[in-house]
């Protein structure tokens, strides 16, 4: 497929014509859809710091047919529109997206609906059932690193199979092997649909929607299944996500309890998994942070997989992971969100309609918080958090992620699981190597490879960890 390049920035004296409507932005360049679709879909995110550069910590970008979007990377700003305000607008998704999870899934909801969903939420994504996963990371790990037996495999492929599986865990409890496979089998489908169409803004969305929607009927039918097996037999006790949600308090019916599963199902690993592919490869390329880590590591009484609870809370473990989230720029945008009336906000004016996007990649590299901001250096983060507003890998205010928790226990114990498996190298993880957009997430390309060159000593390891 043919790109369109996005403009590279004008100077301000010379910002492409904001229209008149749209006097009272922040200034901003003017791309055609065409442009606009480019830019959001290869994540060009070198553009948007020529971007803030050129305009500022806000600046708005124009497109006929299409709402102004104002990205904000100021904290004062983000602190102000985000975060001091309590309603919770609209939020921007993809068509596919959408289509996946369904209209009234969290991300769309907006002010009662959405707080009363948050609060539902909030019970199975704390810390206690999130550190009784800590075993089944270490499962999981174990069953995905025999896969590499049979050779190399692309490095997000592996990781994906780690956070997926354990999402699936954390959504249904234990499954017999054939449901598991199943559920892991349509989820993966799904997200390899969803995010195929990085297509020109043209295409017809029928025949993929189509498709999709064959799969996610089908994934609708497995939790539908699961939630029928849970009610004949109420006596039981559960710490999963269904268990909760199924026996919430007001009741919630069978088709709100499928879409909440399905936006965790969705959210809660593709995300994780970036995370995790990005942070082994920085590992990879910093021996020198690998060293301290594997120090703290051997400080550890217990061994690391006996106690996943007492590793997460491991000071320089905490800051690698701290770090690798703002340097990564997992999920470099939060939410768009969508303004209800005109709203006039510090000498400027948001028209209705407008939409305001916390600019996560661009606050995370900003030089005031984070001298030398391209450098990977976990420091930053030893002893002291930067405030809310300037730290952000989870979004902010009330849309802030609720899987934050569950997300960065996984990448601490996974990180500090693999970076102590034996013979588990990278290939391909050269300083030079970009991450790509994959739907909201960037990610590692598959030319990343992850090799095991003594999986049983993998195995011997964890036996010995148990013993
Ligand atoms: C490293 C992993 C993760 C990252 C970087 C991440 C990041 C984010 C970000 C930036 C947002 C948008 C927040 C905003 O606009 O202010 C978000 C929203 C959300 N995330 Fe996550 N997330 C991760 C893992 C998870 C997990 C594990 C789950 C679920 C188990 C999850 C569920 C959600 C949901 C449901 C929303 C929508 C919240 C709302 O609209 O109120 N995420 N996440």
């Amino acid at each position: 497929m043919t790109k369109t390049p996005t403009p590279r920035p004008q100077p301000a004296s010379a910002a492409t014509c904001p229209r008149r409507a749209h006097a009272g932005l922040p200034a901003g360049p003017h791309l055609t859809p065409a442009e606009l679709h480019t830019m959001e879909n290869d994540r060009l995110l070198s553009t948007w710091e020529d971007y803030a550069r050129a305009y500022g910590p806000l600046f708005t970008l124009h497109t006929d047919g299409a709402a102004p979007r104002v990205y904000v990377s100021d904290p004062q700003a983000i602190r102000r529109l985000f975060i001091a305000n309590r309603t919770t607008w609209g939020a921007r998704g993809t068509l596919y997206f959408r289509r996946v999870i369904g209209a009234q899934a969290l991300p769309y909801l907006t002010g009662d609906a959405h707080r009363e969903v948050r609060r539902l939420l909030a019970p199975p994504l704390h810390s206690k059932p999130v550190r009784a996963l800590g075993p089944h990371i270490d499962d999981i790990i174990t069953t995905v690193l025999d896969t590499l037996r049979h050779g190399p495999r692309p490095l997000i492929k592996v990781a994906h199979d780690i956070t997926l599986r354990l999402i699936v865990r954390a959504a249904f409890g234990p499954l017999p092997e054939e449901r598991r496979e199943l559920c892991v089998r349509l989820l993966t489908e799904i997200m390899d649909l969803m995010y195929e169409p990085a297509a020109a803004p043209d295409t017809d969305p029928a025949p993929l929607i189509q498709r999709i929607d064959a799969h996610v009927n089908r994934l609708q039918l497995f939790v539908r299944e699961e939630s029928a097996l849970l009610r004949a037999d109420p006596a039981q006790q559960r710490d999963d996500l269904l268990f909760h949600l199924a026996t919430s308090e007001p009741a919630q019916n069978d088709e709100q309890i499928r879409g909440h599963i399905m936006t965790l199902l969705i959210a809660g690993h593709d995300t994780t998994a970036s995370a995790l592919a990005w942070g082994m490869r920085l590992l990879e390329l910093h021996p020198d942070v690998r060293r301290l880590l594997h120090a703290e590591l051997d400080s550890l009484s217990t061994a690391p997989p006996n106690d996943p609870a007492a590793v997460a809370q491991l000071p320089y473990l905490g800051a690698i992971c701290a770090e690798i989230l703002r340097h990564g720029s997992v999920v470099p945008a939060g939410l768009a969100r969508i303004v209800p009336e005109d709203l006039d906000w510090d000498g400027h004016r948001f028209p209705a309609g407008t939409e305001l996007v916390p600019a996560i990649h661009l606050v995370h590299r900003r030089g005031d918080l984070y001298p030398d901001p391209e450098r990977f250096d976990p420091q930053r983060f030893l002893g002291h958090r930067p405030p809310a507003a300037g730290y952000l890998p989870f979004g902010t205010g009330t849309r802030r992620c609720p899987g934050a928790e569950l997300a960065e226990f996984e990448l601490a114990t996974a990180l500090a699981r693999l970076s102590r498996t034996p013979g588990l190298r990278l290939i391909g993880a050269e300083p030079g190597l970009r991450t790509l957009k994959n739907g909201p997430t960037m990610t590692t390309p598959t030319s990343l490879l992850v090799a095991l060159d003594a999986p049983s000593s993998a195995r011997t390891q964890r036996g010995d960890d148990r013993a």
